[in-house]
């Protein structure tokens, strides 16, 4: 176990965990249908998570509050002001690219927004409205 990402880095570089969005999607998904069976991705259920106001926290109340209105805008840090890229696949190839940087910010937006941990299906739902919005 040791030795694979020891390997990676020596073979490819970062590359080597490069997955697209879809991967991640189907990854996601299966996750969900383990304990929900019979789940598939909602491009529009990931939407609403996106646009949906939680209210815990006052300075991010939802996605939006840093990513915009629209996933095909680049947005801004409701706190520290800072660029954001676009999360939308269609003006931005890079999205989704790596299951490890997607987990990190999954945990801490949704911390912070909802309040706890995205499910593995919202995850899904969320990637594949990202993947699908144009
Ligand atoms: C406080 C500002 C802020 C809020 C609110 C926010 N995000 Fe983000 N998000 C960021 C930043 C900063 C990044 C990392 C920079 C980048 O990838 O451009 C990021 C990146 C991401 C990524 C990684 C995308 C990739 O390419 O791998 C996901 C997934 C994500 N956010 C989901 C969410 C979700 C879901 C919500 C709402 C529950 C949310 N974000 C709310 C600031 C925010």
């Amino acid at each position: 176990m040791r030795v694979l990402p020891a390997l990676c880095l020596l073979l490819v570089g970062t590359a080597c965990h490069a997955e697209t969005p879809q991967q991640i999607i189907q990854t996601y998904a299966a996750d969900a249908a383990a304990r929900q069976p019979g789940f598939t991705p909602s491009a529009k259920r990931g939407a609403a998570l996106f646009h949906q106001r939680f209210a815990l926290n006052d300075k991010m109340p939802a996605c939006t509050s840093c990513h915009t209105d629209s996933p095909l805008n680049a947005g801004q840090h409701a706190v520290t002001g800072k660029a954001i890229r676009p999360l939308a696949v269609a003006v931005n190839g890079e999205r989704f690219a790596d299951p490890a940087k997607v987990e990190k910010w999954f945990g801490r937006n949704c911390k912070e927004v909802v309040g706890r941990a995205c499910t593995p299906g919202e995850k899904a739902d969320f990637v594949a409205y990202m993947s699908a919005v144009r």
